[in-house]
């Protein structure tokens, strides 16, 4: 598992009126769109593309378009739909996938409720979209039900990350093909499962909902 934090100051800035308690909802979602927009240009430097042939204006040439299998794109439900336009603005041509995880309290593990998905990820990239990685179960259970089928290429891309999340990611996606691509990596986990500083909960900012 690797992790790529994002280091621009357009990030930097988006980041921090998110963060900030006083920003509403629209004003919420449309900056987590900008900057997922932004993480997905980082997250998709290897998408994979094939050499084409075509003619400019001028004269033949040659230039590269995105291989097929096409990229498959998975928010997380609730909170990653949120995170699916500035993701498919840069790869309109990906096919989207769905998945929603829920704790279950007696186990306190993340399980799936919903999927939406191909059977057979073999050969394809997979970019699964969860705005907090806070203590990693979700985004772990997740990744592994993507292995099952068969990624072989998973990149997650997340607003923010806690270091104890990123830690159980490291230690149970360890030697697994996956890349973690963030804006930043914050101080730490509170007793309450936020993310410190972090920015509150993602989904209710999002839909104002409690
Ligand atoms: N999920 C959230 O929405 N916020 C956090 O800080 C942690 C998990």
């Amino acid at each position: 598992m690797r992790i790529h934090v994002v280091d621009h100051p357009l990030v930097a800035h988006k980041l921090t009126t998110l963060r900030d308690k006083r920003t509403d909802s629209p004003t919420f979602r449309r900056l987590s769109d900008e900057l997922v927009t932004l993480l997905a240009y980082e997250a998709t430097r290897d998408v994979r593309t094939e050499q084409v042939d075509i003619e400019s204006p001028v004269c033949a040439t040659t230039g590269v378009k995105l291989s097929h299998p096409r990229p498959l794109v998975v928010p997380i439900l609730r909170a990653g739909l949120g995170m699916l336009d500035g993701m498919v603005r840069l790869l309109p041509t990906a096919e989207v996938g769905f998945l929603g995880m829920i704790r279950n309290e007696e186990t306190l593990k993340a399980e799936t409720y919903a999927t939406r998905m191909p059977d057979d990820l073999s050969g394809r990239q997979v970019y699964v979209l969860d705005p907090m990685l806070a203590t990693g179960g979700t985004l772990v259970a997740a990744i592994n039900e993507l292995i099952e089928r068969g990624a072989d290429d998973v990149t997650a891309i997340t607003l923010l990350a806690a270091p104890e999340g990123v830690e159980v990611m490291q230690r149970d996606l360890a030697g697994a093909p996956v890349t973690v691509v963030t804006a930043s990596v914050d101080e730490r986990l509170n007793e309450a499962g936020y993310i410190v500083p972090g920015l509150g909960d993602a989904g209710d900012r999002m839909y104002g909902t409690a």
